[in-house]
């Protein structure tokens, strides 16, 4: 957890560290005060925090706030960098979009470190922050540049949901590891990927073999027989995860991306896509004492399959309840847009096989739609693959999947719906917070990196 340096004010220092993920082996990671997840920021709705973010590295950083309503100067646009002391940097980039260039004048570089404002005027919620660099989003966050931060607020705070180390906020990812322990990523710069004709080898983003939870590998954690309150996180670069208990159980969903359902929903398997949160509720008193819970992913038989066990060590006193109503987050109506877009997300034959929106790679300065500020719109996202679409700043409801009701799992406000092959998504949009330069992509981080991104402009 981090500490602030004084009231408001947190410092991170992104570097370069040696660790022990792989027993045995040294792993350098890029993270956030040099550990992987970074430091969580557990912080309060209302009270603005300013994070700043001192680059060490020998590569440019940008910091998004993913989930966060922010003032588009603090959105951690893809060209506006921190770039370490005493480092000359040349813009590159452009080149993984077909050899389009981008206009020089988007080019920012703060020398050193930079402010990050954070308002958190928004609700309790379970938000992440991460790298965002134009090109490089992919390969930096696989080294280690991601951490959570938790919105609190005074709504949550009183229902009587598991509390204190019984919320416990779990980042899963996936990573390859070469033989020294060092990660492993297929190409530090995706564009060589494009050029060399082997992109299709990636087609799905980079995977790893080893699933990591907060950073360790398939880990165990011991827990009382009573309710815990798991908030997961599904921070790997493209893999999807369907989640399920064994021997059996159920999870109770209480929230979604950004912040409370309306009331409780039991699901027995969670399909979590990139960046996608669901905070669940598990009663491990339904286990015996003595049982070894493993959390699995059904969409994957290999070692991708386990992702953590908890192991159910003693019973204990248990004050926490899922109530029938958890809050008033309020419906949004067909009726309520004022605009409907198409986006059509799909790999390009044109601009060297990039992953385009709207038959268009990614061209910052461009936007792609030009919503006003207090409006809802409709959005209808179209696909060719999975492709989880995120939107920065703006909170949405599913309408609709293939024209029927949503799944079960898209329940509340998001930030990123998993939009799954041939599939159609209607979403209804608020743009509420701020006007300025957003965007909204595939968070596949590779799709993302290799040009399946847009801007869109709050007016
Ligand atoms: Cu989590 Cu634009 O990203
Ligand atoms: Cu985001
Ligand atoms: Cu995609």
């Amino acid at each position: 957890v981090a500490r602030p340096v004084r009231p408001g004010h947190y410092e991170l220092a992104q570097r370069a560290a040696k660790v022990e993920i792989i027993p045995g082996t040294r792993t350098e990671v890029w993270g956030f005060d040099g550990v992987f997840p970074g430091p969580t920021l557990d912080l309060r709705r209302g009270s603005q925090a300013v994070v700043r973010v001192r680059n060490e590295l020998s590569v440019p950083t940008s910091t998004h706030l993913h989930g966060g309503v922010t003032p588009a100067d603090s959105d951690g646009y893809p060209t506006d960098l921190v770039v370490a002391a005493g480092r000359g940097f040349r813009p590159v980039g452009g080149h993984s979009h077909g050899g389009m260039r981008i206009d020089p004048d988007l080019w920012k570089f703060h020398p050193g470190a930079r402010d990050y404002v954070y308002p958190l005027d928004q609700r309790a919620a379970t938000l992440w922050y991460h790298d965002h660099r134009m090109d490089f989003t992919g390969p930096q966050v696989w080294r280690g540049l991601a951490g959570f931060l938790l919105v609190r607020d005074d709504e949550d705070d009183a229902l009587p949901l598991p509390k204190g180390d019984r919320d416990i906020p779990l980042m899963i990812c996936d990573r390859a590891f070469d033989e020294d322990g060092a990660f492993r990523y297929p190409s530090r710069d995706p564009s060589l990927l494009v050029r060399a004709g082997v992109d299709d080898a990636y087609m799905e983003g980079v995977q790893g073999d080893v699933v990591l939870v907060n950073g360790a590998p398939w880990p165990e954690l011991e827990v009382a027989a009573v309710r815990y309150r798991l908030r997961l996180l599904n921070a790997s670069n493209a893999r999807r995860y369907r989640l399920e208990l064994r021997p059996g159980g159920r999870f109770v969903q209480v929230g979604s991306d950004a912040g409370l359902l309306a009331a409780p929903v039991e699901h027995d398997a969670v399909t979590i896509a990139p960046a996608e949160r669901f905070d669940v509720v598990v009663d491990f008193s339904a286990y015996p004492v003595g049982t070894r819970v493993t959390l699995v992913n059904t969409l994957d038989g290999g070692t991708a399959r386990n992702v953590m066990a908890f192991r159910v060590a003693r019973k204990a006193a248990d004050d926490s309840a899922i109530p029938a109503r958890l809050s008033r987050p309020g419906r949004l109506h067909r009726s309520d847009a004022v605009t409907t877009r198409v986006f059509d997300f799909r790999k390009s034959g044109e601009w060297a096989g990039a992953w385009t929106i709207n038959g268009r790679p990614f061209t910052p300065g461009t936007p792609l739609a030009r919503p006003r500020l207090g409006t809802v719109e409709l959005w209808r996202l179209a696909s060719d693959f999975h492709h989880p679409v995120h939107v920065h700043l703006a909170h949405f409801q599913v309408l609709t999947r293939n024209g029927k009701a949503p799944a079960a799992t898209d329940g509340g406000w998001k930030d990123t719906v998993d939009l799954r092959p041939y599939e159609v998504v209607e979403v209804l949009v608020r743009f509420e917070g701020y006007r300025g330069r957003y965007m909204m992509h595939c968070h596949n981080l590779e799709h993302e990196d290799m040009a399946m991104m847009a801007d869109i402009d709050v007016v």
